[in-house]
């Protein structure tokens, strides 16, 4: 499931050593039936859909056979499965459905499931073993891990806040976390998560590292972080080295060279802007779902708006918006709306995706940041803190609710019974 993991210098350069011999074997093309349906827009929209069992992306293992445009409007779409009571089944459609639907002039989607030929199965398989092989995903993420990009066109407007309280409530039910600051000069995951560990840089030949997440042990959960802010070497002057070494590719580095281990989620806390980085994202990580956060005022709607834009661009799916800093209500009912109101709501219309939530404007969530202490966490009854806790609920629920496939359910349904996962590894391995 998970791609090669590096551990030394050595690995790194077997790795390159077993290109494989044989050619790729190519995934036939879908038919195309109607004049009006961009294919490569399509083929790269469900690029995005993974089939976790076989650790790939739908279209290069050759599962999609047909896009067709119907008289009604209704973009058809036929996948083939490997049987036809594949337990992924519904993860694939609403993957597909999803992504596709997001799609520009495509208002309505619907997914046809057939069954392969022990021939088409056989094919199937060689793509998925060369892929395996072949590791062009080169990230040690497993192919179950939901990814989520925490993304704004402005700065200030909460991400790191919102990436940072989600984090920590989705590994207090249990789920391993990982988090990657992609704000490269602007880090603050370290900070906000209370994270004062250190990535130690292993040189693995030819300037690259090889880095283990800091772990932090949160609820029946784990967090993994990633940041520039913990970067460090074993003095002051190394640890400049490594960071000034990363710089250029810092995020790649991240996602190439990271021993992740296992995951469930992965949150990418994004640097504000439309930069480089989003479009790299978009290549490196096709399967990233983006969630938009906007403030309620108008003037942050139309730049986030352009961050939505970029993110379809690269064929990222945006899968909602967040409106944070929103109004909030005093104990005796009154409504303070210091940013005003509605600019979530306009934004979601505006880019056609759903208003996920609203958080409100809540001291408790800047004195928490300051502490390293997410407020979701440490004051469950604040204002903001009951918000992201639905946040949290819709996103397992409906947004990106973990993988499960055989091995998973089981976790997950441990997960869900509130089961101590993380605690009784700890117990066990007498930590
Ligand atoms: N709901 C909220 N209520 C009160 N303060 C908030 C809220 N959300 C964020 N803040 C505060 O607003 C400031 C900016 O938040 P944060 O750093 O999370 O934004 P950002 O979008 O990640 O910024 P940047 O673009 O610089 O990375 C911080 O001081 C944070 O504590
Ligand atoms: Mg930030």
């Amino acid at each position: 499931m998970t791609g090669p993991i590096l551990t030394s210098p050595d690995d790194r350069e077997d790795e390159t050593a077993t290109t494989p011999a044989d050619p790729k074997p190519e995934a036939p093309r879908p038919e195309v039936e109607g004049t009006d349906v961009d294919e490569a827009m399509i083929t790269n929209a469900l690029r995005g859909v993974i089939d976790p069992e076989l650790g790939d992306n739908v279209v290069d293992l050759g599962m999609v056979k047909r896009y067709e445009r119907g008289a009604d409007g209704v973009m058809h779409i036929t996948i083939s499965l490997t049987t036809a009571g594949c337990p992924l089944r519904a993860q694939l459609m609403r993957d597909a459905k999803a992504r596709v639907g997001s799609l520009p002039g495509i208002d309505a989607v619907k997914i046809h499931f057939g069954e392969m030929t022990s021939q088409e199965r056989s094919d199937v398989m060689a793509r998925a073993r060369w892929k395996a092989r072949d590791n062009a995903l080169e990230t040690d993420i497993p192919a179950t891990c939901r990814i989520l990009a925490i993304s704004s066109g402005k700065g200030g407007v909460g991400k790191s806040s919102v990436t940072a309280n989600l984090a920590v409530l989705l590994a207090d039910r249990g789920y391993t976390v990982g988090v990657l600051d992609a704000d490269v000069g602007g880090f603050s995951m370290p900070r906000l998560l209370g994270i004062d560990g250190q990535i130690e840089g292993q040189r693995a030949g030819e300037g690259k590292t090889v880095m283990k997440p800091v772990a932090r042990a949160v609820g029946a959960g784990m967090l993994r972080v990633v940041s520039m802010g913990s970067i460090a070497g074993s003095n002051e002057s190394e640890a400049i080295m490594w960071r000034g070494l990363m710089l250029n590719r810092a995020v790649q580095h991240f996602l190439e060279d990271v021993q992740w281990g296992s995951l469930d989620y992965l949150l990418i806390d994004m640097p504000p802007g439309t930069s480089d980085i989003q479009m790299g994202l978009a290549r490196m990580l096709p399967r990233t779902d983006v969630l938009i956060v906007t403030t309620p005022a108008t003037a942050a709607q139309q730049v986030a708006a352009r961050a939505a834009d970029m993110a379809r661009k690269g064929f990222l799916r945006v899968a909602g918006v967040i409106e944070n800093m929103g109004p909030s209500v005093g104990p005796d009912g009154t409504i303070t709306a210091v940013f005003g109101s509605g600019g979530g709501q306009a934004l979601a219309e505006a880019i056609g995706v759903p208003l996920l939530t609203s958080i409100p404007l809540d001291a408790g969530v800047a004195a928490g940041g300051d502490r390293g202490m997410p407020v979701a966490l440490e004051h469950p009854d604040a204002s903001a803190s009951a918000v992201f806790a639905e946040l949290v609920e819709t996103i397992v629920t409906d947004v990106a609710p973990p993988v499960e496939i055989a091995e998973c359910s089981l976790r997950g349904a441990l997960v869900r019974a509130g089961a101590d996962l993380e605690g009784a590894r700890r117990r066990a391995e007498g930590r």
